[in-house]
């Protein structure tokens, strides 16, 4: 047991918790998500110093009494496209009317997005941000995407660097209209010129990589002349189609192949036999009113999964992690245990990352409360706001 005073900072114990998720199979129950009954807390500074029974807690400088409810550990994001402007009410009208879904749409955001100044884009961001922070998110990676130049990209990633560390360059979402007519000239410029000015801002970078945006030859350039500038792949892979997405990020060690809505049986073999992280955004299937992705086909496989929003005005106009809890309990073939493992524990890994997505000693202390007895709750009352309290690097901030 960690002492809750072996450091300099003030100690906080949030105890009368219900149930505890920890993630850490070594804690509580034994199951994945290291469960604790009637447990407490205890936060020095921004990190856990002490999980476990409310009765063997150590004294601490504050006491909050969470009352009864679950906590957990804060939701993990790991994939969204928050800097934008506008937004596609009407395509989407259009689409519950019976218009398919596709990449054609993100031109619409781009010149949007193109026409917005600085401070909206800034401004956009904030407000999404914090709406995503009542709903229990902590961590968050966002990309670039929507402006396909070389400055409106680098701009798009100096805003989202202030936010977050989790930066990612999409400078191939699509071929922009202005270069229709030459697309090897434009995946010139993405591994040229507007990787030079976008490399600084971002950790990771991502391909589009379906029918439509960018086949599997283009994605690898792109992928590999990102990794020599030091930025680490992930992919849109096997959203709309199957294509070699997922191979690829397979082959090319990405962090996370994400969507995986069209996988083979070889699809699934490569991904149970690799590191990369499969990443379902089942808000896009809602929202698109697609097939749903196959969890329950790639857990029984081993492969790792993690579950995240996807939040773009296009194809999934969500940033509620429990609404994409819900949905992967109800038609995904998830159990309430796997989805919340998937959208705290998993998205971390999918940013390979250890310290979020856990509340364990040394883990950030990034939670939520929720007004509820135990984590089952996110499913089982699906749409109702659960989340009471929101506290990130060991401050309570909702
Ligand atoms: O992840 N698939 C590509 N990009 C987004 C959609 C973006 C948009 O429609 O604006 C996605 O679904
Ligand atoms: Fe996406």
């Amino acid at each position: 047991m960690s002492s809750a005073s072996s450091g300099t900072g003030v100690s906080t114990v949030i105890d009368n918790i219900a149930t505890l998720v920890t993630n850490d199979p070594s804690l509580g129950d034994g199951s994945p998500l290291g469960l604790v009954r009637d447990a407490a807390v205890v936060i020095e500074g921004d990190r856990v110093v002490w999980t476990g029974d409310s009765r063997k807690a150590p004294a601490t400088d504050n006491r909050v009494d969470a009352g009864g409810r679950a906590v957990i550990p804060g939701f993990v994001d790991s994939h969204s496209h928050l800097v934008f402007a506008g937004d596609r009410t009407e395509e989407f009208n259009a689409r519950m009317s019976g218009r398919a879904y596709s990449a054609g749409g993100i031109r619409t955001t781009v010149a949007a997005t193109r026409a917005a100044d600085d401070a909206e884009l800034e401004a956009n961001l904030t407000r999404h941000l914090a709406e995503a922070l009542r709903q229990g998110t902590t961590t968050f990676e966002t990309k670039s995407g929507y402006g396909l130049t070389v400055a409106d990209e680098s701009r798009a990633l100096r805003i989202a660097a202030r936010h977050t560390d989790e930066v990612t360059y999409l400078g191939a979402h699509i071929v922009p209209p202005d270069y229709a007519e030459d697309p090897a000239a434009y995946v010139e410029l993405v591994t040229g010129e507007m990787l030079d000015a976008c490399a600084p801002h971002a950790r990771w970078i991502d391909v589009f990589c379906e029918k439509g945006a960018f086949d599997g030859d283009q994605a690898r350039a792109i992928l590999t002349a990102g990794r020599a500038r030091g930025l680490h792949p992930r992919i849109h892979a096997n959203q709309l189609s199957h294509g070699p997405g997922v191979q690829l990020a397979v082959e090319l060690d990405a962090a996370s192949a994400d969507h995986c809505t069209h996988l083979t049986d070889a699809d699934v073999d490569a991904l149970a036999n690799g590191a990369t992280v499969a990443t379902l955004l089942p808000g896009a299937e809602f929202s698109t009113r697609a097939q749903w992705p196959d969890a329950r086909r790639l857990l029984d496989a081993g492969v790792t999964v993690a579950l995240s929003t996807d939040c773009n005005p296009g194809s999934s106009y969500t940033s509620s992690v429990p609404f994409c809890i819900a949905l992967a309990v109800r038609d995904m073939g998830m159990t309430p245990d796997e989805a919340l493992w998937s959208a705290t524990a998993g998205g971390a890994a999918a940013l390979r990352r250890t310290d979020v997505g856990r509340l364990a000693p040394g883990a950030r202390a990034d939670l939520a409360v929720l007004d509820a007895p135990s984590h089952v709750h996110l499913a089982y009352r699906p749409g109702v706001p659960l989340v009471t309290q929101v506290w990130r690097r060991g401050v309570r901030e909702v």
